[in-house]
């Protein structure tokens, strides 16, 4: 039982307080794009989850405001897991490498152990596409490995052609690799990806403005660029973005299948300090209001239903969700994240009395990382549950556990399938959970919510409204 030896717990509270003031245009606030964690097959489930922890932490850090753990205590806590493990030797990893020397021999261990089943399924490291959308103006969202992330394709340039674009609400750029991007430190290319340039594009301009985004362990800088953008055949001639001339490993790598990242926050957070497209597409009629809607299938229901995951702009698609179940909240956010009030928490129909969290909501974020009062409040109340003493929660892969979050009266529970996201053992019996701690927020009521509870939502976001609509799912 790998958790059974499990170290020290490394408490991240000393870092809580350390706030950092946050200039409206210069921060860089994003979504890690958590998809190149899923790559490694052979790595190990628990670092997997512990990078998936820690990108989390790092990524609540920017959005509060807060100053992230360094990089030597998040690497240590991935070096603890290793060791936990059973991995003899201490993992030397390089921030933002994705090929560490420790995943080689924790891969040679698990083929002594003959672990196969820790090996993802093909389908698992790959994308599954997305069945035809059923609403106008709308796009498949395909998915990105387990569940880790929602990619579409949208066209850019002249002649139009596809760029595969993770479709991110947790912050307010769109990018893509320039024809002249190299991985940063290095003369290299950024790998198997469309780019964009005027090799390719007789309408793509530079303007005198660069950018430079940093997110949670990757970053992307290169010009302002401006070109004709196709979202869902609603064109945007001459729209502003961005191209990366640099591309850290996280985005380059062969292993990372989209081509840029599309920020649909608000353009507040821009670090471009451009509109975001879909404010573009409503401030130029082609949409009614400047709405974004979200259904995030989840891969294990796409055997039996396809992937009907879709992104809409411009309107909610009704087909998706029972619209008895919808409300409307105010964002509550004043720097352009999605953020929402919740009513309440409740682990198998019990209120927890956890009054007055909030809630980011985030569709590039994979788990939901949350203070970890909260997440050890939320674990004792599951059945089976216990901490693995670094962060994260172990849930028994079998639990029927119902975890729910309550928004403006309307309960939305978690299937139990998020919950217990990641077998730990070969027997499948324990599972790294799906809600993680993260306490580098000065705010402890305040939680980082990704793609673990949204698959179980319809999630809409209206900029001129201020508002978050969530629904059930039909
Ligand atoms: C595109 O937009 C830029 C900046 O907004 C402007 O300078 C340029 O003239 C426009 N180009 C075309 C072809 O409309
Ligand atoms: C979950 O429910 C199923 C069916 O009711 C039951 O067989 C199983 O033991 C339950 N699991 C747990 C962990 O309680």
């Amino acid at each position: 039982m790998f958790w059974a030896s499990l170290a020290i717990l490394l408490s991240l509270q000393a870092v809580d307080a350390l706030s950092l003031s946050i200039s409206r245009f210069k921060s860089p606030f994003h979504t890690l794009p958590l998809r190149r964690v899923e790559q490694r097959s052979n790595v190990h489930p628990q670092i997997l989850m512990q990078r998936r922890i820690n990108h989390g932490i790092r990524q609540l850090a920017k959005m509060s405001g807060a100053k992230a753990p360094s990089a030597e205590i998040l690497e240590k806590r991935l070096e603890e897991r290793a060791l936990s493990v059973g991995f003899p030797t201490a993992i030397h990893r390089r921030h933002n490498r994705i090929d560490d020397p420790g995943e080689v021999q924790l891969e040679k261990r698990f083929n002594r152990a003959g672990v196969s089943k820790f090996r993802p399924k093909r389908q698992e490291e790959s994308v599954t596409d997305a069945n035809p959308p059923s609403a106008p103006n709308s796009l498949g969202l395909d998915i990105e490995g387990s569940d880790v992330a929602y990619l579409a394709t949208v066209q850019i340039g002249t002649p139009p052609q596809d760029f595969l674009i993770l479709m991110d609400s947790g912050s307010a750029d769109f990018w893509v690799g320039s024809e002249t991007c190299k991985t940063q430190g290095t003369n290299r290319g950024c790998g198997n990806h469309k780019f964009l340039g005027p090799q390719s594009s007789s309408s793509f301009a530079e303007t005198q403005n660069t950018f430079d985004t940093a997110y949670g362990t990757g970053e992307v800088s290169g010009p302002v660029v401006t070109d004709n953008v196709e979202i869902a055949g609603l064109s945007l001639p001459n729209h502003t973005f961005g191209v990366a001339n640099v591309e850290t490993e996280d985005f380059s790598s062969n292993q990372i299948p989209f081509d840029g990242l599309m920020g649909l926050a608000q353009s507040s957070l821009s670090t471009q300090q451009t509109p975001t497209p879909i404010e573009s597409l409503a401030s130029a009629g082609l949409v009614p209001a400047a709405i974004v809607s979200y259904k995030l299938s989840r891969l294990a229901d796409v055997q039996n239903n396809g992937n009907d995951g879709e992104i809409t702009f411009g309107a909610l698609d009704s087909s998706k969700f029972d619209s008895s179940t919808l409300v409307t909240v105010p964002n509550v956010n004043t720097q352009g994240f999605w953020e929402a009030s919740l009513d309440s928490i409740s682990v198998n129909g019990a209120d927890l009395g956890l009054n007055g969290r909030t809630t980011i909501l985030d569709t590039g974020t994979t788990l939901m990382i949350i203070p970890s009062a909260d997440a050890a409040a939320i674990h004792q109340s599951i059945p089976g549950a216990q901490s693995d003493g670094q962060g994260g929660f172990i849930v028994p892969c079998n639990t029927n556990a119902s975890v729910a979050l309550t928004y403006d009266g309307q309960l939305f529970a978690i299937d139990p399938r998020d919950l217990a996201v990641q077998s730990l053992d070969p027997e499948g019996s324990n599972c790294a959970s799906g809600i993680a701690s993260g306490d580098v927020s000065s705010n402890q009521t305040e939680w980082l919510v990704g793609d673990t509870f949204l698959k179980n939502v319809y999630f809409s976001t209206d900029v001129s409204a201020n508002t978050i609509s969530l629904a059930k799912l039909v």
